[in-house]
């Protein structure tokens, strides 16, 4: 067989860096994409590293930076626990490395402020894995929202009512510390739906709100769950509760009100329009059982990051994005935890400085 070596030099070399639960989806999504080549994988837990080496056939190393050193990859996934997220993000950027990042951004807006610059500074691009905004009924509802044929809009209602057991943070006790995942329910599951509010509805210029732990006070100290009022800046006005304390992940909702008429996800989308007429934008069923709520636009994301991979235009999901929704969530801290401010770090209704220790 001849050896192109024009080929070869045009694959996308990329790492994963965390292999837990996510990570699969990272991997499956790798596997199918064109130029794209899976050279090592990283986990600093030695069972999970060898397995998953062995599964892909690729080398294994327990630290980033040994691997950064050791493979030259031009492209990583961070897939680990918040608290790594911006460390691990800003020493790729600052190699050159491309980095497709989980959500959250950071821990808090202090260190996502410091990915965004590392972003701004970098030769390589960033995307943060807001995946649920390449759903095709959301797109559409931005489609339409955008048209402007429903008007202004007046405000949103957005619900997440989930359920997570003990056995959930006892398999990975980093998601229900404070320190390792700079919150709860507000930093690991709603922020997706709270992301979609922003994005859809338009910049959050005025929060208010709250958090508790309601049901898992027992194995958790972070929040289980949260209600938030957003003023946006076109001056709609935004309500949102979310919970970990049900007994079933119910499909989350997203409400818009606007002038001429009304939208509603639904894991679909309804359109009602100011005569009466609604259109029904129905959502692929690809994703079922347990982790269906993680939604199925992973792959799509991915896909869409290699594409544009060597364009001049950096990735459209990326750090100042994610800053957005990381403000929001560090606002409601901020107010349930006063006390807890760091000294200098006044809550302005906007972002704050402000650690990642909490109660
Ligand atoms: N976008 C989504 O819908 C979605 C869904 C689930 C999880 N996530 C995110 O994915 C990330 C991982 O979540 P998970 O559920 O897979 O967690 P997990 O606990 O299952 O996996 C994390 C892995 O990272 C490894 N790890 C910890 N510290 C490390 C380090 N310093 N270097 C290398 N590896 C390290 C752990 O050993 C573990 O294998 C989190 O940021 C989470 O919020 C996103």
């Amino acid at each position: 067989m001849t050896f192109h070596p024009s080929v070869a030099e045009a694959a996308t070399r990329v790492a994963v860096i965390g292999c837990g639960d996510i990570s699969a989806l990272h991997l499956a999504a790798l596997d199918v994409i064109p130029g794209v080549e899976l050279v090592a994988v990283c986990d600093t837990d030695p069972g999970r590293l060898a397995a998953t080496a062995e599964q892909w056939g690729v080398p294994g190393f327990g630290g980033i930076d040994e691997l950064l050193d050791a493979v030259v990859p031009d492209a990583v996934h961070v897939c680990t626990p918040h608290v790594e997220h911006a460390p691990m993000a800003i020493a790729a950027l600052d190699r050159g490395v491309h980095v497709v990042l989980e959500k959250p951004l950071a821990t808090g807006v202090a260190e996502g402020r410091a990915l965004v610059e590392a972003a701004e500074r970098s030769t390589a691009k960033l995307a943060v894995c807001f995946q649920n905004r390449y759903n095709e009924p959301v797109q559409r509802a931005k489609e339409v929202l955008e048209s402007g044929v429903l008007g202004p809009v007046a405000g949103a209602a957005a619900t997440v009512v989930w359920h997570r057991t003990p056995e959930y943070y006892e398999a990975s006790p980093w998601r229900g510390r404070w320190e390792t995942a700079g919150g709860g329910l507000l930093m690991n599951q709603a922020i997706h739906t709270l992301d979609l509010v922003q994005w859809l509805v338009g910049d959050v210029v005025g929060v208010t709100g709250g958090v508790a732990t309601r049901a898992l006070g027992d194995t958790i100290e972070v929040e289980d769950t949260a209600d938030l009022v957003l003023t946006h800046a076109s001056g709609a006005r935004s309500v949102f509760y979310a919970t970990l304390a049900h007994v079933a992940n119910e499909t989350v909702t997203v409400d818009i009100v606007a002038e001429r008429g009304h939208l509603s996800l639904r894991g679909d989308l309804t359109v009602t329009y100011a005569d009466g007429t609604t259109e029904v934008v129905a959502e692929p069923v690809t994703a079922s059982g347990e982790r269906a709520y993680w939604g199925i636009s992973h792959q799509t994301l991915i896909s869409d990051f290699y594409a544009g991979i060597r364009s001049e235009e950096p990735f459209w999901i990326g750090a100042d994005e994610a800053l957005k929704t990381l403000e929001i969530i560090q606002t409601v801290y901020d107010q349930t935890f006063p006390e807890r401010l760091l000294a200098g770090a006044a809550s302005t209704g906007n972002a704050s400085g402000g650690g990642r220790t909490r109660p």
